[in-house]
């Protein structure tokens, strides 16, 4: 049985004024529907005849439009997290009701709901290979081939980078720059793409092993957990008094059974303005334009430079003379910066809530 655990968590300021509080980058839509969606569908195609939705409460009708929206909509349970207490708790959480529902051996694809993967076929490839793996007793992650010494990211090294899945040595959650580099240079790294495959049983017993105040305090939260339609709420207090740890540090940096599959599909968590841009096409000046119904875009001496709009009424975007710009503009926020500075979005969205 392979059950897809969609993970639609936080509000990823990065992509601020589009995502934010109120319609965080799950719902943000990238080549033609949202992000969400695709992850789900992307399950499907896999083969998984269950979906499970970890996801604030604050989200539920939101993330049911998604679903009422598809021609062949899963069967769902949503597990509604009161607040964030990241991906070790909403894991944990997760695999308590697969077991439950489908028993220990059940796998579970664990997909974040914010990534891009164009490529559904060779996606497809790699689950069921590690799904494979899965039912082996193995904590399956998804490795990347690391382009460039990205920071936000955790890497896996393995014994010598390949096209095979192999055992993975050794996790590192988001190195410093000079670190990220040295490992590039080895040929010996690959980047932790989020998605991971396992058993229900093979991950508990993990936490047990590597984690166990995590399981304790999922255990704790589920058994004070109501269920009803398929949908699951948790008591905020016995929510709460679970930690905040990712399933990185929690369980993969410790574990040893760990089996690397590398990634024969292109993929992108969609962390920034850039990594938007090169998720659509550009035109012969590598500008990148995502538009609202009626927008036109009138570019003059514009190179590398990305322009989206999210209004409701028509309009034209001009650009002169400007190189590698992001400019995004939403009803009541307009972004301009430069690709290089991108980063420094969450900077603004903290600024902007220091002076509420
Ligand atoms: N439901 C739920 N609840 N989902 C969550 C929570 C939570 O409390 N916290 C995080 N998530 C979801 C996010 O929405 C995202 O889809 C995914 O889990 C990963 O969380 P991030 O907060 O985006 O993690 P990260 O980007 O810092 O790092 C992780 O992802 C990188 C690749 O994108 C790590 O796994 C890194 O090692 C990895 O390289
Ligand atoms: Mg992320």
């Amino acid at each position: 049985h392979l059950v897809s655990i969609v993970l639609s968590g936080g509000a990823g300021t990065r992509l601020w004024p589009v995502s934010r509080q109120a319609l965080p980058k799950p719902f943000m839509h990238l080549g033609g529907s949202s992000l969400l969606q695709q992850a789900i569908e992307r399950g499907q195609a896999c083969g998984a005849g269950a979906t499970t939705i970890v996801t604030n409460q604050d989200y539920l009708f939101l993330t049911r439009g998604v679903l009422g929206g598809l021609s062949d909509p899963p069967q769902v349970r949503y597990l509604l997290e009161p607040k964030g207490r990241n991906t070790a708790p909403a894991i944990a959480l997760a695999a308590l009701a697969c077991a439950q529902q489908y028993g220990t051996d059940a796998v579970m694809l664990v997909l974040p709901a914010d990534h891009l993967i164009p490529d559904t076929e060779s996606f497809v490839a790699c689950a069921l290979e590690a799904a494979r793996h899965a039912q082996q007793g193995q904590l399956v992650v998804f490795g990347v081939p690391p382009t460039t010494p990205e920071t936000g990211f955790g890497y896996i090294e393995v014994e010598k980078a390949s096209r095979n899945s192999q055992k993975a040595l050794r996790f590192v959650e988001k190195p410093d720059l000079s670190t990220a580099q040295q490992y590039l240079a080895t040929g010996r790294f690959y980047w932790n793409s989020g998605m991971f495959c396992f058993s229900a049983g093979t991950l508990l017993q993990a936490m047990k092993d590597h984690a166990p105040q995590v399981l304790a305090a999922a255990e704790h939260a589920f058994g004070d957990s109501t269920s009803q339609d398929g949908v699951t709420r948790f008591d905020a207090h016995a929510f709460g008094l679970q930690p905040d740890i990712s399933i990185d540090y929690a369980v993969m940096e410790r574990a040893t059974n760990v089996t690397l599959v590398p990634a024969k599909f292109g993929w992108s968590d969609v962390g920034s303005w850039p990594a938007v841009a090169q998720a659509h096409p550009a035109d012969t000046s590598g500008n990148t334009f995502v538009d609202a119904d009626g927008t036109e875009f009138a570019a003059v001496e514009t190179t590398g430079t990305h322009v989206q709009v999210e209004s409701h009424t028509p309009k034209v975007v001009a650009t002169i003379g400007v190189q590698d710009l992001v400019i995004v503009d939403t009803p009541d926020a307009l972004l301009v910066a430069h690709k290089n500075s991108a980063q420094k979005v969450k900077t603004v969205v903290d600024l902007l809530k220091e002076r509420k």
